[in-house]
């Protein structure tokens, strides 16, 4: 199928990319939904007329975040680093999912780990959404043509899935090694999910929002975030804000140009070129690797004990 391009572009909004699009009976679920991008995206979706359910691991968070957006929005825990949190929150799902935005992420953290010994950026930026992906499997597969939307990252750039050592066991941990395998991880998720559950109507693509300062640069100091903001810019560098960082997620979640579209990647609000060296942009081979999808799948369907994912 021929690259997917829009009218939009990086200076396009949330609202810009979902004008005329009717979400009225569609349900969707944004993680991370009480910060930053997931907020703009939880409220682009939910003005469209979905009923949004902010999955977050601090509900006061959530029900202020319900109240500012207005519309049919509900709030539920999800901590998706720890299992059982993962487990009530997709036992309690009642009824079709039309829209899974896996958005919630960390970036940069120093060495952190779940209780299981799981470095923390892959278990909460992969593993849990893994998780909550697999969880929903019937929910998406009844709501007919359901789409995830996988929120990954330029700095996917950074490092392949490294099969060998995912949780740093052996190897120095860098937080940016980390942060860069977990997001191709986002992406290749999207390349197996698309592939494994073409037949319930299930696609699942993967982007990159930008750069926006949000609650994720926590990690990171002053000099490193004006080292990104540059290198995200070129000659003129611009930080997004949430409402444009947010619409390629809402372009990826709703525009009738991905209908039966799956395994992709976007940024800009459009599909990516593959990445050229030397630039800053497009997805890099290792991650929309057939193979290493598949690979990825099974250890993560190991890794967490699912059976039949
Ligand atoms: N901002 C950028 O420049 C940028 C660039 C590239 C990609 N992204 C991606 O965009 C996504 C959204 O980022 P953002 O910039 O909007 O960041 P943000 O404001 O920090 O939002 C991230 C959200 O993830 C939640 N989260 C973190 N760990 C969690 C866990 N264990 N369980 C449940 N939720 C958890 C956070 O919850 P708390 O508030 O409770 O911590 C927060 O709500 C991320 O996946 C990020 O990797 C962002």
């Amino acid at each position: 199928m021929p690259r997917i391009s829009t009218s939009f572009d990086a200076t396009s909004t949330a609202a810009d990319v979902v004008a005329g699009v009717d979400l009225t009976g569609k349900r969707a679920i944004v993680t991370g939904g009480a910060s930053g991008i997931g907020i703009e995206t939880a409220r682009a979706l939910a003005g469209a007329g979905a009923e949004v359910t902010l999955a977050v691991r601090d509900e006061d968070a959530g029900r202020r975040t319900a109240q500012d957006i207005a519309g049919n929005v509900r709030v539920a825990l999800l901590d998706l680093a720890e299992r059982p949190s993962v487990d009530v929150f997709v036992d309690s799902w009642d009824g079709p999912l039309h829209i899974l935005v896996d958005n919630a992420g960390v970036m940069a953290s120093p060495l952190m780990r779940t209780a299981e010994g799981w470095e923390m950026q892959f278990a909460t930026n992969h593993l849990g959404h893994f998780a909550v992906a697999n969880g929903l499997r019937r929910a998406l597969a009844a709501a007919g043509g359901a789409r995830i939307v996988s929120v990954s990252s330029a700095a996917h750039m950074r490092s392949p899935v490294v099969f060998e050592d995912i949780h740093f066991l052996e190897r120095e941990y860098q937080p940016w090694l980390a942060y860069g395998q977990s997001k191709t991880a986002n992406i290749l998720f999207a390349v197996e999910a698309s592939r494994r559950w073409a037949d319930d109507g299930i696609t699942a693509n993967a982007l990159h929002p930008g750069g926006i300062r949000t609650n994720l640069q926590r990690y990171v100091d002053d000099a490193e975030l004006e080292r990104m903001r540059a290198a995200t810019g070129g000659n003129a560098p611009q930080w997004k804000t949430p409402e444009q960082g947010a619409a390629t997620s809402v372009l990826v979640a709703t525009s009738p140009l991905l209908d039966g579209v799956g395994g992709r990647y976007f940024e800009n609000c459009n599909e990516a070129e593959l990445h050229q060296p030397g630039t800053r942009t497009g997805v890099m081979p290792y991650a929309l690797d057939p193979e290493a999808a598949e690979r990825l799948w099974t250890v993560s369907a190991e890794t967490l004990d699912l059976k039949g994912a």
